[in-house]
């Protein structure tokens, strides 16, 4: 008697498991922040791989690179996003966003006119905004508007390049809780930024219009934690539907510090 009962349970239980095996993992774009380069994601985008996602896109930026003339808006960035994102939605991926930092003005920004939209079936898009310990600008602002009124101590600007902007300690403010191999191997990439990207206007809200999550740190120095929190708290009434809120620990680097982690709650935005 137990058995006819439990059996077909069984069998729908395999075949659930089955189904989420065979579905196609989305794309994930890992989009970087200021003064990190593309190494940043590196070891997150390790773990993606081994736990299946095989479309890994890390971007990037035009305002991590000295130019001339120097970049002056965070567009730029966004543009160059928007060309990973192109073939991924033309190959019909479903598409995850991850933001970190200034990423997550990119990011947001880069998603406007990518939304997978229901209604066209097969075609695809990005279904959902992962900003982890990112910043959420809504539109019409700009990174400098959540500043507080002055830049932090921390920015200083580059002795060689008048128009970028260095961390004067990155050791202290981003890798504070890396261990010394770690900072001996991300150190050599860290760069400066463009400082007129601080200055420049967010235009688009996805959380409009797909579901986000926010990872935040408690030991960061580059977004302090309170900051973290308070741009969550403000979109929250707006947003297509409430965030989860997750704590990864670690510092501004957790991508790298707590990479497992970070993974880890980057597929959460997967499970829909
Ligand atoms: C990050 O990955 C890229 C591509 O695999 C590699 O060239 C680079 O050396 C890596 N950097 C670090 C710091 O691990």
């Amino acid at each position: 008697m137990k058995l006819f009962l439990t059996l077909p349970l069984i069998l729908s239980c395999i075949f659930f498991e089955t189904a989420k095996a065979f579905k196609h993992k989305p794309a994930v774009v890992l989009v970087h922040g200021a003064w990190v380069a593309p190494s940043f994601w590196n070891l997150t985008a390790e773990r993606l791989r081994a736990d299946g996602y095989n479309d890994i896109v890390i971007t990037d930026f035009v305002s991590g690179k000295i130019t001339n003339p120097p970049t002056s808006t965070h567009r730029d960035d966004v543009a160059l996003v928007q060309e990973a994102l192109k073939p991924l939605v033309r190959a019909g991926k479903e598409i995850i966003v991850v933001m970190h930092s200034y990423g997550g003005l990119v990011g947001s920004d880069a998603i406007e006119g990518f939304v997978k939209k229901a209604s066209y079936g097969s075609v695809g898009g990005v279904i959902a905004g992962v900003y982890s310990t990112a910043f959420i600008v809504e539109p019409g602002k700009a990174l400098s508007d959540y500043f507080g009124g002055s830049t932090p101590a921390f920015i200083v600007p580059d002795p060689q390049n008048p128009a970028y902007v260095n961390v004067d300690n990155p050791l202290d403010i981003l890798f504070n809780d890396f261990t010394d191999a770690q900072a001996a191997k991300y150190l050599p990439d860290v760069r400066p930024a463009a400082a007129a990207t601080f200055g420049s206007k967010a235009q688009y809200a996805p959380w409009k219009d797909i579901p986000c999550s926010y990872i935040a740190t408690a030991l960061d120095k580059a977004i302090p934690p309170a900051l973290q929190k308070s741009m969550y708290d403000a979109v929250q009434g707006q947003s297509l539907r409430k965030w989860p809120f997750y704590e990864v620990g670690g510092g501004h680097a957790s991508a790298i510090s707590k990479a497992a982690n970070v993974a880890k709650l980057i597929e959460l935005a997967d499970s829909k």
